[in-house]
């Protein structure tokens, strides 16, 4: 596809200016970065959720992308506090939509199924897997260890129809959009990588091929919904299974990948990188989000240490270092070249509800570090 020529030259208030992406109108170019918080119990979200995701929608973001919340599938969870999208939880998502359109903010929800990282996450140990619910391509929950059996088409199917059904009541509940969490080496993205995925039926064998589960769930969720419903498709090359795995290793093969989720629906891409900055392939500076767009002709959301000088792994996800305070400064330059539309901020969004309007008025000083202690509660 042909690349837009892209001729400005910006300053990081130019992304505080209003914007229309893919059908989503936000009022600035800045989205909070889906992050669990296990504070639902029974998966149904409380009052002081939707007035957490509410705070930060009054602190200025544009967008927020809610945490992962599982889809109506037995085996979507690994945590009874990780919200549900689905019968009893969704008044609760009401009142989140509700709270965040208060505060002037767009929302979706990241709609989520963990497949066989559900046991691991849950116990940090190899414990009870190989259950009849378990679901994975293959069965395999990395490249060295099988454990249980491929999916059938049946179980494909039940899991496509639940997700189609929680795009559906997305829709109905107000919100603006949905996310599917395709990255970190979840389900989706253990149809989309070699190393979990052995299948040589129509959902395996060839990079093309590989994508197509998450083809059929983009294409039901845009079947129970309306044809400009926006639907961001998040993905990654690392895995949580293993930090160095890469779905494509060219931007040839980046295509490959991601044409089937155009061809099926998809808006706006999530590329998932910890270090926003940081090039894709040899040979070029464009970022994974920037090959994105280049290669698919869509919008992309860049995300990875924004704003803060150490990346996801290097401080830990729920525990380890904290990380301090860093410059924007790389940032519109980059809007320039064309690398992004979106920039999606994560863990500075969890100690600083205000952080946009801080950025916007230039008070950087009153930016708080990250610290993981800050995941204690809901603030
Ligand atoms: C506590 C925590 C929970 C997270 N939960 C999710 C999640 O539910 N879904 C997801 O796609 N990414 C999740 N992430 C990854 C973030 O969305 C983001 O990509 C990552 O933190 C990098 O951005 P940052 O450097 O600005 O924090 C989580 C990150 C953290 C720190």
């Amino acid at each position: 596809m042909s690349e837009v020529t892209i001729d400005r030259s910006s300053t990081l208030d130019t992304l505080f200016e209003p914007a229309q992406i893919a059908g989503l109108s936000v009022r600035n170019r800045f989205v909070m970065a889906p992050m669990t918080r296990c504070e639902s119990p029974d998966g149904r979200p409380t009052t002081e959720v939707a007035t957490y995701y509410g705070r930060r929608a009054q602190g200025g973001v544009g967008l927020i992308i809610t945490e992962g919340t599982s889809v109506g599938h037995p085996a979507a969870s690994n945590d009874s506090n990780i919200p549900r999208f689905e019968g009893d939880a969704l008044p609760g998502w009401k009142q989140v939509v509700d709270s965040v359109h208060a505060g002037g903010a767009r929302i979706v929800p990241q709609l989520w199924h963990a497949g066989l990282l559900r046991k691991w996450h849950a116990h940090g140990v190899k414990h009870g897997y190989g259950a009849r619910q378990d679901v994975s391509p293959s069965g395999w929950l990395n490249s060295d260890e099988k454990i249980c059996d491929p999916m059938s088409i049946d179980d494909i199917e039940a899991v496509v129809t639940a997700f189609g059904a929680a795009a559906h009541d997305a829709h109905e509940l107000g919100f603006d959009g949905i996310e599917l969490q395709g990255a970190h080496g979840y389900l989706i993205d253990q149809f989309l990588w070699a190393g979990t995925n052995r299948r040589d039926d129509r959902y395996g064998g060839t990079l093309g091929r590989r994508s197509q589960f998450a083809a059929d769930i983009v294409a039901e969720c845009r079947r129970m919904t309306t044809p400009d419903f926006p639907i961001i498709f998040r993905f990654s090359q690392w895995k949580q299974q293993d930090y160095t795995a890469q779905l494509a290793t060219t931007p040839e093969e980046l295509e490959q990948v991601l044409s089937p989720l155009c061809d099926a629906g998809v808006d706006i891409f999530h590329p998932s990188q910890r270090r926003y900055w940081q090039p894709e392939f040899d040979g070029s500076d464009r970022t994974l989000a920037g090959w994105t767009r280049k290669v698919t002709g869509k919008p992309a959301i860049i995300v990875g240490s924004v704003g803060l000088a150490l990346d996801l792994r290097q401080a830990g996800f729920a525990a380890g270092a904290a990380a301090e305070v860093a410059s924007l400064e790389r940032i519109p330059a980059m809007f320039d070249r064309g690398e992004f539309d979106l920039v999606a901020v994560g863990r500075l969004m969890v100690g600083n509800p205000e952080w946009c309007n801080a950025v916007r008025a230039g008070h950087l000083a009153d930016i708080k570090p990250y610290s993981s202690e800050m995941l204690a509660r809901l603030t």
